[in-house]
């Protein structure tokens, strides 16, 4: 495919200088990351365009670029700082993502006025300007270039390419996470819930992870927009466009899952998961309100109130990623973890037994160690774009580990036959379903395991990439 361009808030990528000065960079893990990679594939030319995240970033970005990084060509865009500050930690991850998660307590926030929109338009917009910007430079002399927009960093960025590279570039948008009903939409002021709408609509394929999200963004359209839909087809009319409205369930790479599973890092990392005593229940989750781990927490001191004879049957370790420190409500979030860690430890522990592990660290071999020792998965997300843990632990766990799933998460509607259901609300309700997951029967497990695994190899981020690639293919040749 010629002039491929993918654009990213968070990139592939980040260069830092080494001690002897020499310019050097790390790569990107997480899900999202993984599986731009695999769309980066599509094309030898591929560009991927992402932020400048780190000093050395912001020197690779005045050097204009592409810049070549192993199989990579990767272009940094430069924001100021202020901007950046504003779209990060006032819009996008507070505001957008709340809304998008349902995280907000309405009665109480949130208040919106006149900085909100400052924010908005100094910073939202600004670093969306900054992104079309980049990607017109990427494509210049191109005819028709495939310009692959992610997640709600960038909701205003269809738009403003459109504007920037005209009518016969292919531009799409996938978003990462939930699309709320359209009520949920209604919290957020005019220029932005409309503003984001309008813009979504100058993209060719808007695309999320599950067929629930697809039809509440056309139930949004027709709603707050006022616009005719073909929720049948999935399509809208916009401005003499066809907007397709897509579902492409994101997934993993099971093969590299298994290769790391069998990695020197991971092996010296069991040692330490196996020393754990008693069955392993597991949760492993980015630090966010979204993953309801205070309440996971809750329902695992319930389950030991309500089944004493647990006590000391049972670690709980909790691999949790530090994320978005410095937004208040994040930074809250983590004391209320810490704080309910020690209330289930005091009120359960003994001298010879700790209920709860609680490891605040970014170790990915770790958690791989752990994907493959747990008698039970706890994955109870208020709401989830898809959860790739579920997936990835699946592939390489090897005990016929139970999964617990939240019915908020995207990946519910793949993996609910394989797992242990669970309103992510209702503490009881996940009390007994982790206690039914320690507790099954062999056969049963059996069971379900193998069906968690073969639906992931069912559909891997190879299909994944493949169904978009030939939605383009068929967009453009309509
Ligand atoms: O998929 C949701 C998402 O926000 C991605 O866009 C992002 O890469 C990831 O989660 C981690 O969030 P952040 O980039 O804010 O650390």
């Amino acid at each position: 495919m010629d002039g491929l361009v993918i654009v990213s808030n968070r990139g592939a990528v980040t260069f830092f200088r080494a001690e002897s000065g020499e310019r050097t960079y790390s790569r990107g893990a997480g899900g999202l990351v993984t599986a731009l990679n695999a769309v980066s594939r599509q094309s030898e030319n591929a560009v991927w365009v992402s932020s400048a995240t780190s000093d050395e970033d912001l020197s690779v970005a005045k050097e204009g670029g592409p810049y070549e990084v192993e199989d990579l060509r990767v272009s940094l865009v430069e924001h100021d700082p202020e901007a950046y500050d504003l779209m990060y930690n006032r819009i996008a991850n507070p505001l957008l993502w709340f809304v998008h998660h349902g995280l907000y307590n309405l009665p109480f926030s949130p208040d919106f006025g006149e900085d909100t929109k400052d924010a908005w338009e100094r910073g939202y917009v600004r670093v969306n300007e900054n992104f079309a910007e980049a990607v017109a430079k990427m494509v210049e002399g191109e005819e028709s270039p495939t310009i692959l927009l992610h997640d709600y960093q960038l909701y205003m960025a269809p738009k403003l390419v459109r504007e920037k590279v005209g009518g016969d570039a292919f531009v799409s948008l996938f978003v990462h996470i939930p699309w709320p009903e359209p009520d949920s939409w209604r919290v957020l002021p005019n220029y932005i819930r409309e503003g984001v709408l309008e813009s979504l609509l100058h993209a060719n394929v808007v695309a999320f992870h599950t067929n629930r999200y697809a039809r509440a963004f056309l139930s949004t359209v027709e709603e707050v927009l006022g616009f005719e839909v073909d929720a049948e087809n999935g399509v809208v009319r916009a401005g003499g466009r066809e907007v397709w409205v897509r579902a492409y369930p994101i997934s993993i790479d099971p093969s590299e899952f298994e290769e790391l599973s069998g990695s020197e890092a991971v092996l010296e990392e069991e040692e330490y998961i196996k020393s754990l005593p008693g069955k392993l229940l597991l949760r492993v989750d980015r630090m966010d309100l979204s993953k309801n781990i205070v309440r996971g927490f809750r329902a695992y001191g319930r389950m030991l109130e309500k089944h004493p004879g647990m006590r000391g049957e049972v670690t709980f370790l909790a691999q949790l990623q530090p994320s978005r420190g410095g937004i208040p409500e994040y930074d809250a979030y983590a004391d209320e973890i810490r704080e309910v860690v020690e209330e289930v430890n005091e009120a359960y522990g003994t001298s010879e037994w700790k209920p709860v592990e609680l490891s605040i660290e970014d170790n990915f071999p770790r958690s791989v160690a752990a994907y493959k020792n747990y008698d039970a998965l706890l994955v109870n997300a208020v709401r989830d774009g898809m959860n790739l843990v579920a997936k990835e632990a699946a592939v390489v766990n090897e005990k016929d580990g139970v999964l617990i799933l939240s019915e908020g998460a995207g990946a519910y509607e793949e993996l609910k036959d394989g797992a242990i259901t669970v309103n992510p609300f209702d503490l009881d309700e996940q009390a007994e379903a982790i206690y039914e997951a320690l507790t099954m029967l062999e056969e049963e497990r059996r069971e379900k395991a193998d069906l968690l695994r073969r639906t992931v190899h069912s559909n891997t981020i190879e299909d994944w990439v493949e169904a978009q690639m030939k939605d383009i293919a068929a967009y453009r040749r309509r």
